[in-house]
């Protein structure tokens, strides 16, 4: 692979987890990461809120702290007041983690946030000194009428604030129709679309050739090979199969 970002690999566990059979799949992860001498890619599993203080603590008596890096799914933009049930960003970061998912589609489409809700919410990050991990996708009305690119490109110019840098926000490409469905688009489209992803954090950031961009839906141990050797595909945002940790490291794996 040519030298470019330091691939990452993060799981999402959306709103799935306690802590029983929690702890058993991170020290498994765990054992299996601290396996290679060195590992060639970063990992972050961002498990539900409730769980990310145990989670520091596994990993940290599995000595894997350093391996396996943790991350919250959601902050609100503000950083403390009268929000009832909503988690500031310095909560995250106060609870273990080091990352947010921020612009999920599930968190566009059942909570109704805009462009520039999650602009909001990136900076919040970003003032918490959280890593951004932004999502944009089309749906499959907005593929099959041609406006994926399009879409994906207003996302990105509306849901990054100033102050985004590489070191700071990471991109998900997660086309809303492979999210969960077993569907992936073919290589040669998830090659189209993140070369045009590239090319706008070019255009807007003088280091967006930095920028690590993951693609997300529906990967899996059997796919992850072929995608993850695409150009511009610098990792991978994993849902259903980060819940299980051989599946998530078979994943891993191909980067590690
Ligand atoms: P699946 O991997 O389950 O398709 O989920 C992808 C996703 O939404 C990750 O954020």
């Amino acid at each position: 692979m040519a030298k470019g970002p330091v691939p990452l690999i993060a799981g999402n566990w959306k709103m799935n987890g306690l802590r029983k059979g929690a702890e058993a799949e991170i020290r498994k992860l765990a054992r299996l990461a601290l396996k290679p001498k060195k590992l060639h890619c970063e990992l972050v599993i961002c498990p539900p809120a409730t769980l990310l203080l145990a989670m520091q603590g596994w990993l940290r008596t599995a000595r894997a702290d350093r391996r396996i890096a943790l991350g919250g799914q959601d902050c609100h933009a503000a950083p403390s007041g009268a929000h009832t049930g909503d988690i500031s960003a310095q909560m995250l970061k106060d609870a273990g983690a080091s990352h947010v998912i921020l612009g999920h589609s599930e968190r566009r489409q059942d909570h109704g946030e805009t462009d520039a809700t999650v602009a909001a919410k990136v900076a919040a990050a970003h003032a918490a000194k959280l890593t951004a991990i932004v999502c944009v996708g089309e749906t499959l009305a907005e593929r099959e009428d041609g406006q994926a690119e399009a879409v994906v490109a207003r996302q990105i110019a509306a849901s990054l604030p100033e102050g985004s840098r590489a070191g700071n926000t990471v991109i998900a490409y997660e086309p809303v129709w492979a999210i969960g469905t077993g569907r992936t688009p073919a290589p040669v489209d998830v090659a189209r679309m993140h070369d045009r992803i590239r090319a706008i954090l070019s255009e807007r950031f003088r280091d967006g050739e930095l920028f690590r961009i993951l693609y997300g839906g529906s990967v899996k141990p059997g796919n992850a090979p072929d995608l993850l050797r695409i150009a511009n595909v610098d990792g991978a945002l994993v849902g259903g199969a980060s819940l299980v940790a051989a599946d998530f490291w078979g994943i891993a794996r191909v980067r590690a």
